[in-house]
């Protein structure tokens, strides 16, 4: 009997826990288009867009982390999961025609492992594992 009712606590938990996440796009829209707004095409110079090099950016390793840690992913409320499952919603839905063929998607724990070291300079970082911004 106590065996029943402990996996039927854990069904309910994982219930509640579809019913009350929100998608990949929700969350982006949410969390990340107030700046890079809805289409991702962001405000050149002053916000980048999402759209492309991200794509591209995905041949350095050091460029998987670095989606994470700029401020605006890295300060996000979303956990690990959740901004993880954004990061590689951006990058399918913006950048599906630059992506390597070999590219794995962000897991959460790569998230968790980089996410607390926010870079206090994106740009240094950017253009010292890729290159500078083409606008
Ligand atoms: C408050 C505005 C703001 C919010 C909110 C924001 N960003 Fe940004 N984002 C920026 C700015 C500005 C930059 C340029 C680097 C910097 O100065 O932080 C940037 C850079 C980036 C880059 C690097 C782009 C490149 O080409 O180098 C990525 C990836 C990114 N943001 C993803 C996100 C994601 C994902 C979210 C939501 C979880 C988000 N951002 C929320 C303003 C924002």
């Amino acid at each position: 009997m106590r065996a029943i009712t402990i996996v039927l606590f854990f069904l309910l938990l994982a219930t509640g826990d579809i019913a009350l996440s929100a998608s990949p796009r929700t969350n982006y829209l949410l969390y990340c288009s107030g700046c890079h707004l809805p289409s991702g095409i962001g405000n050149p110079p002053n916000v980048p867009t999402l759209h492309d090099e991200l794509g591209r950016m995905m041949t350095a390793e050091e460029m998987r982390s670095y989606l994470v840690r700029v401020p605006g992913s890295s300060q996000t409320p979303l956990s690990d999961a959740e901004l993880a499952d954004v990061v590689n919603w951006v990058l399918y839905e913006f950048n599906a025609g630059t992506l390597p063929e070999d590219f794995r998607p962000i897991s959460a724990e790569e998230v968790a492992a980089s996410r607390g070291t926010i870079l206090a300079d994106p740009l240094k970082y950017r253009i010292r594992y890729w290159k500078d911004y083409d606008f």
